[in-house]
């Protein structure tokens, strides 16, 4: 039997059948499903800590991350929120409630991060481990590094940073900056790519603690069995694993 393409997550599963793409955003159904996957595997674990997104807009990954949140955890949204006009963070608001994500699981953060510094980070998300980073702000090599920053000090140990628009046309180099941060940090470890939908539904990097991979590599790969490329991926070094919507080779 074919398992179902699920977080396991009922509240998050159901978002993303009927609210997800009613919320403008650029991140990908497939993604959000993965993490969401994570996100409850953290959760069962007892990996406990704040959710944090760099990079919220109207809130399409975010309300996902959000539906993930065990009792007493709390997600935060950074954004400019100036981009493309001055109501998107009403709307994100807005989009958040009308998805069923109560006002007091989160916290609007409107500041541009390329301007704190880790002390003012960990001051904005309640001074405690950060379970699960989202990185999809500013696409600039200075800007990414500065994110991978604040995520890297922040985080909890078992905890998972997620970047997004890994292997983007439009920013062919972008992996340059996570190549750099990886060698300045050779205790986290690209664990898994998650594969593009589309062009605006972009590959998303897990990167952890070297020893946290055991914690999540056999599960993703047996959890998702029919979107796993078997092949993985060669991660300076290390063998990752490599989730598809359409896993193949080509003919040869
Ligand atoms: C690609 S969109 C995020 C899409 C969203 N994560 C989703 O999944 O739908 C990038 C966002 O980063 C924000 N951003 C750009 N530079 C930023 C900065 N320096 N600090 C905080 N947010 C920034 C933009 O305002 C924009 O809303």
């Amino acid at each position: 039997m074919t398992r179902a393409f699920s977080s396991g997550i009922p509240a998050l599963d159901a978002y993303l059948a009927d609210g997800y793409d009613t919320v403008p955003g650029m991140s990908s159904r497939f993604s959000a499903t993965i993490c969401g996957h994570v996100l409850r595997r953290q959760s069962e674990m007892g990996i406990r800590g704040s959710l944090a997104e760099i990079g919220t807009f109207e809130g399409r990954f975010f309300i996902a991350m959000g539906h993930a949140l065990a009792p007493g955890e709390h997600a935060y949204g950074f954004d400019i929120f100036s981009w493309p006009d001055d109501h998107v963070l009403d709307r994100f608001v807005a989009n958040a409630a009308r998805c069923g994500l109560a006002a007091d699981r989160f916290t609007p953060r409107p500041f541009d991060t390329g301007k704190l510094t880790v002390d003012e980070f960990a001051g904005l998300t309640g001074r405690g481990p950060l379970r699960f980073v989202h990185i999809d702000g500013e696409h600039s090599p200075e800007a990414l590094g500065h994110d991978l920053a604040l995520a890297h000090a922040r985080l909890h140990p078992q905890g998972l940073i997620c970047l997004d628009d890994m292997l983007h046309p439009g920013y062919p180099f972008l992996v340059v900056t996570v190549h750099a941060y990886l060698s300045a940090h050779p205790e986290m470890c690209l664990m898994c790519v998650i594969d593009r939908e589309d062009i605006v539904a972009a590959a998303k990097f897990l990167i952890c603690r070297r020893d946290a991979v055991k914690l999540y590599e056999n599960d993703l790969m047996q959890s998702f069995p029919a979107q796993h490329f078997i092949l993985g991926g060669d991660a300076m070094g290390h063998h990752c694993v490599v989730l598809t919507p359409h896993p193949r080779i080509a003919d040869v």
